[in-house]
């Protein structure tokens, strides 16, 4: 138990408050929108989780014959989700690519959806919470201070490291 809890939630949650302090470093007036309401600051990160899904694939079996869109898997058969893909579908998300505070957010799959979601978002969302609104109320711009670099990998959306610099309000 402790093993998944582990392995489930540490890279993933490392990466996804990466990806809200980029997000944020890129979009500046949304970091102004999150000042004005630092209440928002899960839904800024499920806004960052949506944007960049951390976790891009899952690869869950049926355990019974099931019709998708007209496909029929098997039982036992594979399944690979593209969580990133339909984080970002047009018929979903208007205008997808852009970070968007205000926008309305269910139904995006970045902690997956049904029975299986993940067990530990709200463990995620609330150190996404402490780390957003104590920034909040220190920081007034956020900005890249250099290149932000992937960590190529076949599941997670992953940095190798992402430099900010922060200006401290006042
Ligand atoms: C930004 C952070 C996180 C992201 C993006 C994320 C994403 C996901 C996704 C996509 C799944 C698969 C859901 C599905 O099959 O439909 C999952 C499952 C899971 N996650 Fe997370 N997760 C995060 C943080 C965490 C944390 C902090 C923990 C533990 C404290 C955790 C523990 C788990 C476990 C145990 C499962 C398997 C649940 C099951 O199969 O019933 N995750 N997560």
């Amino acid at each position: 138990m402790v093993r998944s809890l582990l392995t489930a939630g540490v890279d993933t949650t490392v990466h996804g408050l990466a990806a809200v302090l980029y997000a944020f470093a890129g979009h500046p007036d949304q970091w102004r929108a999150l000042r004005e309401r630092p209440q928002s600051a899960r839904i800024a990160f499920d806004e960052a989780v949506r944007w960049q899904s951390p976790v891009q694939t899952f690869f869950p079996t049926a355990t019974t014959e099931v019709r998708i869109a007209g496909t029929v898997i098997p039982e036992g058969g594979k399944i690979l989700m593209f969580l990133g893909a339909a984080n970002r579908a047009p018929a979903r998300w208007t205008d997808p690519d852009r970070f968007d505070l205000s926008r309305d957010l269910s139904g995006h799959v970045g902690f997956g959806m049904g029975l299986h979601q993940c067990v530990g978002q709200h463990v995620a969302r609330l150190e996404a919470e402490a780390l957003l609104t104590a920034l909040a109320r220190r920081v007034d711009r956020i900005e890249l201070a250099g290149t932000a670099r992937r960590h190529p990998n076949n599941t997670l959306r992953a940095w190798h490291s992402v430099p900010v610099r922060v200006h401290p309000v006042g």
